[in-house]
């Protein structure tokens, strides 16, 4: 395997999964392990991330100097790269001008064939840059490969040694190349090969689980969602029977939802499951309740009941699994982002309940997820389930949560999915969905006056929920959506399409 040493990184996840895209095993260490730890298992090599901290402050993160010496190849990236600049004998700097965003690449004269690095002299693409502090002097030894207007090291090389550094980050997207120049890293320079697959993500996940739980039992709930789906089938595969899971039906879930887990975890998997049957102790406890906070509460507080009810009976119940992937465990580590809506996640844990958590997607990201779950067997309709918020239909009724107002946005949002997937959109597209507003208008059907509900179309692009667009859908397949819902949707008799982004709107009504 390839280990990364982290940080405190934005992106240290990203390296290791840019590693894995290479198809080599990678794990993420803290810079806190010592250079044994990190040279017991015998790395190909080592990979150190960027980080917030300067190397010149008090206190900042350092990796075991006896690391250096190491007979593995080593890449620094960002703060890695200031640290090894530093480090080796070089000359780290606050050069006054940071960089921030894309930059321009020149390749220096004479480095054609340098391993990772090298390549013709001139402009050598864009990369990303974030960073305040820059390499200034190479340490003795180091050929400077490339530069940019404000960084004169923006990457260097020792290859006798096998150390590599670059002040920008190959990991993210924006990089042009980045991806290339780390497998040429780990190819060619470690010698590392591509036999790393998601079946041995599996392998991997299903040992640590069974390494954690022991004997013990474990309880997971579904909440219809890929990532519990995920997450639970993993378990199973992990601990069979010591598992249960638990499918609270809120009744405000999306048509077939209830179904499609049922077939697939107590049928397909032979799963122990409980399937709760809430609809009317959620619906009876919005009754009356408008605002989008109180009816986001009002779920959260209800299917936490709920399941503790369960767990109780289920007795000796000792580890709860969570499918936490990788992104939420950065967003819930940023503490200054300001909280727009209190995003309650169902199948979230009841805080007083003494469980221990099982988290086997916790390094993941949402589409390694997805693979994993068709390596495990999961109906594709179901790994490839669009986001869908835990208070469920609840935020996308506007105004009051009755059974008949949940049944009209039911069928209405079936009709908008069935038709999205048809058109071949479904994942190309982060959501595509109903809203019900809390308006009604007049219209004529057949010659009588109609008094009913609008339906709108939501339907958006992002990468990450954080910022998203208006979707572009093609007007005859709005025009499919629009006829369907008035036909076949009782209490519909018009359409409207949504065309905000986020921000200024958000992606659901409430
Ligand atoms: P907004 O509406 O804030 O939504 O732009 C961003 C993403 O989060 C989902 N969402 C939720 N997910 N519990 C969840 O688990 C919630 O309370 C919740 N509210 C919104 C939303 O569907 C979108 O993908």
């Amino acid at each position: 395997a390839v280990v990364v040493v982290d940080f405190g990184a934005q992106y240290g996840q990203l390296i290791a999964r840019r590693v894995r895209e290479a198809r080599v095993c990678s794990t993420l260490v803290p810079c806190t392990a010592s250079a044994e730890e990190i040279l017991a298992a015998k790395p190909l090599g080592i990979i150190l991330s960027g980080g917030p901290a300067s190397v010149h402050a008090p206190g900042a993160p350092r990796v075991d100097p006896s690391l250096w010496d190491a007979p593995v190849p080593i890449l620094g990236i960002c703060y890695g790269a200031q640290l090894m600049a530093e480090a080796l004998g070089g000359e780290v700097a606050r050069t006054g001008s940071g960089e921030y965003g894309r930059t321009a690449l020149t390749r220096r004269a004479g480095v054609g064939t340098l391993p990772v690095l090298g390549g013709p002299e001139g402009p050598a693409g864009d990369v990303w840059m974030s960073h305040a502090d820059a390499v200034v002097a190479a340490p003795p030894g180091f050929v400077v490969a490339a530069e940019t207007a404000g960084t004169p090291v923006a990457a260097m090389a020792d290859p006798e040694r096998a150390r590599y550094g670059v002040q920008f980050h190959p990991e993210v997207a924006h990089t042009e190349g980045g991806q290339e120049l780390l497998e040429r890293f780990l190819f060619e320079v470690c010698g590392a090969s591509p036999t790393w697959t998601h079946l041995s993500i599996v392998e991997q996940a299903t040992q640590a689980v069974r390494a954690q739980v022991g004997e013990g039992r474990v309880l997971c709930a579904l909440s219809g969602g890929v990532d519990s789906a995920v997450a639970a089938a993993l378990v199973h595969k992990a601990v069979g029977e010591q598992l249960t899971c638990v499918f609270v039906d809120t009744g405000l879930m999306r048509a077939g939802e209830g179904e499609q887990v049922e077939a697939t975890f107590r049928r397909q998997f032979h799963v122990d499951l409980v399937h709760v049957k809430a609809a009317d102790r959620f619906l009876g406890a919005l009754a009356g309740v408008v605002d989008p906070e109180a009816k986001r509460k009002i779920v959260g507080e209800t299917f936490v009941r709920v399941f503790e009810e369960v767990a109780r009976d289920l007795g000796d119940v000792r580890y709860l699994v969570q499918g936490t992937l990788y992104p939420d465990v950065i967003e819930s580590g940023s503490a200054h982002a300001a909280s727009i809506k209190s995003h309650h996640n169902v199948g979230g844990l009841p805080e007083d309940m003494a469980f221990e958590l099982v988290e086997p997607l916790r390094w993941l990201f949402k589409d390694e997820v997805r693979a994993v779950g068709e390596e495990l067997g999961l109906p594709e309709e179901l790994v490839w389930r669009q986001p869908f918020p835990g208070p469920g239909l609840a935020v996308r009724i506007v105004g009051e949560v009755t059974p008949e107002r949940v049944a009209v946005l039911r069928a209405a949002d079936a009709v908008v999915l069935e038709e999205v997937r048809r058109a071949g959109l479904e994942r190309q597209l982060w959501q595509s969905f109903a809203v019900l507003p809390a308006v009604r208008t007049v219209g004529v059907m057949g010659d009588e006056r109609t008094y009913a509900y609008p339906i709108v179309i939501r339907a958006v692009t992002s990468e990450d929920a954080m910022t998203a667009d208006w979707a572009r859908l093609p007007y005859e397949l709005v025009d499919r959506i629009a006829r369907r819902l008035v036909n076949e949707v009782p209490g519909v008799n018009r359409v409207a399409l949504d065309v905000t982004s986020k921000p200024p709107g958000t992606i659901e009504w409430e």
